[in-house]
């Protein structure tokens, strides 16, 4: 996968469209068709002022709470320090249905110690954290998202993955340009991402970027379970082109409606100052999901609705 990491926006980038609805607007009446043609036209949907900050802070502290009580045991601390691929394999491979802790690359010294304090040396949070904590459950069940869900077509909705994202002041790493549905695979594709501003996301702490339109190319790439690793099979090496991304900059509290085979990416957080986000994965149960995805749940914790 070809890295493109713009640093700053060029003069000449375009703005994205932004619409402003609140969640109680939307859960009320839906979304009207301007922002439906967006999604269609441009594969992402930006609402702002979606999230009241009250519901924001409330998830960060629960993040907060949950990084105190987590005890970095052997599992994480290999899992980010060691390149055997089976010990990395099977603490992602098994996260699907759990909370897990991901440190930031290079948290660590060569003598296997948190170069900085516990709380700003994790990169994220997944992936299971939406349907095993109460608050994540309640936030990412809000009836708007429920709403947005079904406006945009996904038949019989369920929530297959969420994220905590901190993108660490400083450390805070890029996230290469890719396709959700890589990772996430349905047939027909169906993976729908709901990504929540819970800080100010600007060009300098690393926001989100995207390719707006290319949502209607095939997947370039597949990560998925091999023989004994994950493996990513690649139908198209082309880079994308950094050129047409669209900064997507956006104040705490905005919600950003993601394509599945939309190309994003954000960059590193050379600032001083965090950028945290969550993010839940959406698919639609009338899609195959395929028994090879890297995320599988176990047969007595079902995929959920919202
Ligand atoms: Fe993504």
């Amino acid at each position: 996968m070809t890295p493109i990491a713009p640093s700053t926006a060029p003069d000449t980038a375009a703005q994205p469209r932004r619409f402003q609805r609140t969640a109680q607007e939307l859960a009320a009446k839906g979304p009207d068709s301007a922002m439906l043609s967006a999604f269609r036209d441009e594969g992402y949907l930006l609402i702002e002022n979606f999230m009241p900050a009250e519901r924001c802070d409330a998830l960060m502290a629960r993040a907060d709470e949950l990084v105190e009580a987590f005890v970095p045991d052997e599992a994480a601390t290999v899992f980010s320090t060691t390149s055997k691929s089976h010990i990395r394999d099977r603490y992602f491979g098994e996260s699907g249905s759990k909370i897990r802790f991901f440190f930031e690359e290079g948290a660590f010294n060569e003598n296997g110690e948190l170069g900085q304090a516990k709380a700003l040396s994790i990169n994220k949070i997944g992936h299971a954290i939406h349907d095993l904590d109460p608050v994540f459950d309640d936030f990412s069940r809000t009836p708007a998202v429920a709403r947005l869900a079904g406006a945009i077509g996904l038949e019989t909705p369920l929530l297959l993955q969420s994220m905590y994202i901190f993108k660490q002041p400083n450390i805070g790493g890029e996230v290469v340009c890719h396709q959700d549905s890589t990772f996430l695979t349905t047939d027909p594709m169906s993976v729908v991402g709901f990504w929540f501003a819970l800080e100010d996301a600007t060009l300098d702490n690393g926001c989100l970027w995207a390719l707006p339109g290319q949502h209607r190319a095939p997947i370039r790439e597949r990560f998925r379970r091999g023989d004994e690793t994950m493996v990513t099979d690649v139908m198209d090496p082309t880079p994308w082109s950094a050129e047409e991304a669209v900064p997507l900059e956006a104040k705490k509290g905005t919600l950003i409606v993601l394509h599945g085979q939309l190309p994003h990416l954000s960059g590193p957080n050379h600032s001083p100052v965090s950028r945290q986000a969550y993010t839940l994965h959406v698919i639609d149960g009338a899609c195959r999901y395929l028994g090879d995805n890297w995320l599988q749940r176990p047969a007595d914790m079902p995929l959920r609705g919202f």
